[in-house]
């Protein structure tokens, strides 16, 4: 008895465990009922349509509890009917249908015939399809109301694609979810049920292609001995009409095809090309197509030939060509060795630069992917202004899923407002208002989900992946209209879960680049190493081109036309706005101007007082979001919320390092100060080197901005240290913050002490993207409600472990 008791309590457990891993399609169960039809019936045996009502099955039996009932033939009564336009006209004439259908599209309507109730999904081809079963399940999941449903949805963009920047090793180039769910050392995985469920993912969103491979491509994956490793991947995604696409390396005919060139103009490098990729297409007849970079970063590219990227482009298009295949040319192309001393250098430049010349040049099944902003994928760009260069090119955008430069997977930050703003973005480019999502005729993804149960290594980042898939489908959709589908989906329909959750995702961005880098300066981190801790000056003094340029006098980058002239790459009315400082928005003013930093923005604050309020302003908001988080206690699974506070809790610290790293650097730089007294002065903070130390010993920390007290921190080369202070301070109970260095190279132990005794141990497990005593590792811990009164010693106890050197910068009492 007592065992069945066990087993049962365990399978509950099982049941109600919310990893993430079904993201937005957990298909919880509803607290209302919806009328439905007892009986599913897919009118053909295609995989697609077979998946499709798999889908409708594992929808409603977890939303309403209901088993329908599969049938294989047209039904003569009730029943929810999937099939393609013609099919469901051949089955039920009586029904009206809409005279056509795109392909990927799809109608979905509530019908009643005499006494037969049908609710119809029909696609403009299979996959359509199976897209308007997600839809009418997803319909479901909101709350819609069925009874007058008749909508035609039809995909904005018709290329709709995930990149994946995996190594075929198994790791990820900016991949914060784990190792890949395609490779493991060389080879495709063995178990391929992840890349079945991402399929499924990516379905629901209307995505139809995945590129699994890095951009910064192995030429290996074109040797034809390696089809059958891409094929089982194919053969995995292929149920949800996902298509395999290649990341191709461009002198792949000379690295795997033995010729002693790969200039695009040599007939046997034509041929080469040809004959690889008709190999390719005999193993796996649906590859959608690839991916290039080249002349980039230290890809080789055309001008190694003196070449033009056309010329490259178009002999690949046309290998692909007879196999309908796409070929999304990149147009990420810079040099990153410019002079940064030369101040008419800019690589906000080079997109435009490089391209702009040769629209009209390009095959047709070549789309041109470019990035939203024109440096990399920072909290804030405007637009590239080749969207709207190229009038005779078909140009896709390419959004950065995965947070590389946006706190990686450790902090909230929800992408789809940024990229909305884009989308909406007027370039201009013709009589008529032309928006971004005007000018695009592609939506690229980098996603690098990974083998981490909920894809992206945090729950929150989730809405990345669905408000691309969502915004490829409908770039119309509101920043809300998709934060509310996706957190009713995710975490329940809950009006406080909804409207808490929401608020947080859609300040997030704002919060993000306010303890970031506001005003246009860009995400102010290790440009040259992880994308990810603070480091102010790591921009400059380098070839890379992601200079701010702040200096004694002012700060930003002159892009004006007496600057770099960038400005005038856009069409005159959006040059102008740029041009003018009285037109300038003060979002942007850095990356355009540079200006003293006693200029006035339109705020009516100083250049210098806007950096120091935002910080504060940024970090504040992110210790409110740890607040509002521990409000839905109760109210969402505690697996997720204690993922997430754990997460937001973490982030409240870095949010406070970056705040003093940033506002530190730029009064030491500017000599201003903080009118509201703030920056440099810490009242409640007590420098580590300045305790008395037991085994620890002083260290220069680099960045020096990354730790207080102008730089200096302790670290431990003892078996075990301690710092000790004497309070001197009124009696009470207070927190303490304490700041020390989590390395990713161990994990060492702290402990405080209060007269000799424990209030507080935590080990440095966090698992952040440096070893080094940096602004990655920096990290705070809490030790809440501790009594002091005057005269207690306060004692900070460090044991390291491997080479974790249990570092220390500072305790703050609060
Ligand atoms: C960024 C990123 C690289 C990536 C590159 C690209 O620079 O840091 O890892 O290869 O973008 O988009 O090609």
């Amino acid at each position: 008895m007592k065992q069945i008791l066990i087993v049962g309590l365990l399978a509950c457990a099982v049941l109600n465990a919310e990893t993430g891993h079904d993201a937005w399609l957990r298909y919880a169960k509803l607290d209302h009922s919806v009328s439905i039809p007892d009986t599913v019936t897919a009118l053909s045996t295609n995989i697609l349509e077979q998946s499709a009502r798999d889908e409708v099955v594992r929808g409603i039996t977890g939303m309403l509890g209901k088993d329908l009932k599969v049938e294989a033939t047209a039904p003569k009564d009730s029943a929810i009917l999937l099939g393609t336009l013609t099919e469901i006209h051949n089955a039920v004439p009586a029904l009206k249908l809409p005279a056509t259908l795109a392909p990927d599209a799809f109608w979905l309507k509530n019908a009643i015939l005499g006494k037969a109730h049908y609710l119809v999904i029909a696609g403009g081809d299979e996959r359509g399809v199976l897209y308007g079963s997600f839809a009418l399940m997803r319909k479901i999941a909101l709350g819609d109301d069925l009874k007058t449903l008749e909508e035609k949805q039809t995909p904005h963009a018709t290329a709709r694609w995930v990149n994946e920047w995996d190594n075929l090793v198994g790791t990820i180039e900016r991949g914060y979810g784990g190792r890949s769910i395609f490779w493991d050392q060389g080879h495709a995985r063995a178990d391929m049920s992840r890349v079945r469920e991402y399929g499924r993912l990516l379905a629901s969103l209307g995505i139809q292609a995945c590129a699994i491979s890095n951009v910064n491509a192995d030429p290996k994956i074109l040797a034809p001995d390696f089809i059958p490793e891409i094929a089982k991947i194919a053969d995995a995604f292929r149920p949800y009409g996902v298509h395999v696409a290649l990341a191709v390396a461009f002198d792949s005919p000379k690295k795997i095809g033995g010729l002693d060139t790969f200039d695009p103009l040599d007939p046997k490098v034509i041929d080469w090309w040809k004959a690889a990729t008709d190999g390719i297409y005999k193993g796996i007849p649906d590859i959608a197509g690839f991916v290039l970079k080249a002349d980039s970063e230290g890809r080789l590219g055309p001008s190694a030939y003196g070449r033009t990227h056309a010329d490259a482009a178009n002999v690949v298009a046309r290998a692909l060509k007879p196999h309908n295949g796409l070929f999304f040319y990149r147009g990420f192309v810079y040099d990153n060795h410019m002079d940064w001393n030369n101040l008419k250098n800019d690589r906000a430049r080079a997109a435009w630069d490089n391209f702009h010349a040769l629209d009209g040049k390009f095959d047709d099944n070549v789309i041109i992917q470019i990035k939203n902003g024109p440096i990399d994928f920072q909290v804030r760009e405007p637009a590239s202004p080749l969207f709207g260069a190229l009038q005779k090119t078909s140009q896709a955008i390419e959004l950065q899923i995965t947070q590389e430069y946006n706190g990686q997977a450790h902090f909230l930050m929800d992408e789809v407002p940024l990229w909305k703003e884009t989308l909406d973005f007027d370039m201009h480019a013709g009589p008529q208002p032309t928006p971004v999502k005007s000018l695009v005729r592609g939506f690229v993804g980098v996603s690098n989900v990974g083998l981490d149960e909920n894809w992206l290594g945090n729950d929150m980042s989730q809405i990345n992946l669905y408000g691309f898939g969502r915004l490829a489908w409908n770039p119309d959709l509101s920043v809300k209209d998709i934060t509310d589908e996706w957190t009713t989906q995710t975490f329940g329909s809950n009006r406080k879960v909804v409207d808490t959750i929401g608020a947080m995702q859609m300040s997030s961005w704002r919060t993000y680049e306010n303890f970031t880098g506001p005003l246009g300066l860009q995400t102010l981190t290790d440009i040259t190493g992880n994308h990810y801790g603070v480091s102010v000056e790591a921009s400059e003094n380098n070839g890379w081109g992601q200079w701010h340029r702040a200096d004694k006098e002012g700060v930003g980058m002159d892009r004006t036309s007496t600057g770099t002239g960038f400005t005038q790459q856009y069409h005159p009315p959006v040059a102008k706005m740029y041009e003018d400082l009285q037109t300038c928005p003060d979002d942007l003013l850095l990356f355009f101007h540079h200006v003293p930093y006693t200029y006035k923005l339109h705020s009516g604050k100083t250049v210098i007082q806007s950096i120091y309020d935002s910080h504060y302003a940024g970090a504040d908001e992110v210790a409110r979001y740890v607040e509002d988080w521990k409000s839905l206690k109760g109210l969402i699974d505690d697996e997720r919320y204690n993922a997430v506070l754990k997460m937001l809790e973490y982030q409240a610290g870095q949010a406070v390092l970056w705040r003093d790293a940033v506002s530190n650097w730029f009064l030491r730089e500017s000599g201003i100060p903080d009118t509201k007294g703030r920056v440099g002065h810490y009242p409640n903070r007590f420098e580590a080197e300045a305790m008395k130390l037991d085994g620890y010993t002083e260290v220069a920390i680099k960045p020096w901005e990354a730790a207080s007290g102008d730089g200096k921190a302790v670290q431990c080369n003892a078996a075990k240290c301690s710092a000790t202070m004497t309070y001197s301070g009124a009696a009470g109970t207070f927190n303490l913050h304490v700041r020390y260095f989590d390395q990713n190279s161990g994990n060492a132990k702290y402990r405080v002490l209060v007269n000799g005794k424990d209030v507080g141990d935590w080990t440095a497990d966090v698992v952040v993207p440096s070893f080094r005593l940096d602004g990655s590792t920096s990290t705070r811990h809490i030790v809440s409600s501790v009594a002091l009164k005057p005269g207690d010693s306060v004692e900070i106890e460090g044991t390291p472990d491997g080479r974790e050197v249990a570092a220390l910068d500072y305790v703050e009492i609060h």
